[in-house]
């Protein structure tokens, strides 16, 4: 998607409309810009988990003795506050899982982020806002058994949220799924009046059953993307730690400064999600730390590493949470959980 398309997408700035004053986002450094186009990465061997080991292994173990002190991102871990227990449920607090490039953990980080607010104690809405329909699937619902999906509380009006929310095997964790009737969509929606709202008044009355709402957008960053940027109040930008992963934040970080400008100036960035990492390689951690040199305390302290379990939970249609309780995977979903609210405090 080119500049010139999403500002085909997007309403010409309406001057009576207050804007944000102050981008409430952290702006990149030039570095991470000078970086992530252009600047050489370290040699290949070095950051190969197969390369000869000679050097790396003595680097693995100073990294990993200095993660174990300041954690992966190179900063002092703060001491996450136990969040508080909610007493009532509602004023649902929006966030959406936002990179328009393909397979970085935003479908995966939904499930899990999802699953963890529930265990805290949170009531949560994931909505399937893909047509592949991967976290429909990944909660374990068949998306070609489906009547109703996100399409249908979207494009019909007299469509109500009870037909469409559904349970999941999670205490307190509800779905709005997905499948493939939703590909069309964006096409329709091109010709509505007003339509960058669509997905925002669909989502209105399940703002006061719950707590938070997280919606898993597709790897894109058309209408449909602006549409979970019109309703958020948060985006999570979750990024596999390699090198191609930072060229399009940059993309990413105008689209949200637009919609915030023309649309939904309460729209901030909660946080940088670093997921896929492998402490082992180089590359990670150059990527890891590049990204902090650039965005500083918007990445989230929590990374998310590199583990099979998180593929084959989803075979099983569970969050790790529940598939492996224990795993370090479904700690760091944890982990993120109590960083996500400890940003968020109205969740
Ligand atoms: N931390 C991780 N370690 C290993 N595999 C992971 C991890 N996180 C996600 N995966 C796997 O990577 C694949 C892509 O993840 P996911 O579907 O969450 O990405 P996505 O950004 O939602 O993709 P898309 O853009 O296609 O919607 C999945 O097979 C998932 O199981
Ligand atoms: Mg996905």
């Amino acid at each position: 998607m080119t500049e010139q398309r999403i500002e085909a997408l997007l309403p010409a700035p309406d001057f009576d409309t207050p804007t944000a004053s102050e981008p409430t986002v952290l702006e990149p450094t030039e570095e991470v810009l000078e970086y992530s186009e252009d600047a050489p990465l370290a040699d290949d061997a070095a950051y190969s988990v197969d390369a000869a080991p000679s050097v790396d292994h003595v680097a693995y173990s100073v990294e990993e003795s200095r993660e174990a002190a300041l954690g992966a991102t190179g900063r002092p871990r703060p001491r996450l506050p136990e969040p508080k227990p909610r007493t009532q449920h509602g004023d649902a607090v929006i966030i959406a899982m936002c990179n328009q490039k393909g397979g970085v953990g935003k479908t995966t980080t939904a499930i899990n982020l999802g699953a963890s607010l529930a265990e805290l104690g949170r009531k949560v809405l994931v909505v399937d806002f893909d047509p592949q329909a991967s976290l429909t699937v990944g909660l374990g619902i068949n998306p070609n058994d489906l009547d109703t999906t996100i399409y249908h509380i979207m494009m019909e009006p007299n469509v109500e949220l009870d037909e469409v929310v559904m349970e999941t095997g999670i205490p307190r964790l509800h779905l709005i799924p997905s499948n493939i009737d939703f590909a069309g969509a964006e096409m329709q929606l091109m010709n509505e009046v007003a339509r960058e709202q669509a997905l925002a008044r669909a989502l209105a009355p399940a703002v006061e059953r719950y707590d938070v709402i997280l919606i898993d957008c597709q790897p894109s960053l058309g209408l449909l993307t602006v549409n979970a940027l019109a309703a958020a109040a948060g985006v999570i930008i979750p990024l596999e730690c390699e090198y191609f992963a930072l060229r399009g934040v940059a993309l990413l970080h105008s689209t949200i400064l637009k919609v915030q400008e023309r649309l939904n100036p309460k729209l901030q960035i909660v946080g940088l999600l670093g997921t896929m990492y492998d402490g082992r390689t180089l590359h990670s951690r150059e990527v890891l730390h590049t990204l902090v040199e650039g965005w500083g305390d918007a990445v989230f302290h929590t990374v998310i590493r590199r583990t099979v379990k998180f593929s084959e939970a989803t075979v099983v249609g569970e969050p790790l949470s529940s598939y492996a309780s224990g795993s370090a995977g479904a700690d760091a979903y944890r982990d993120l959980a109590k960083e996500v609210l400890a940003r968020c405090p109205d969740a």
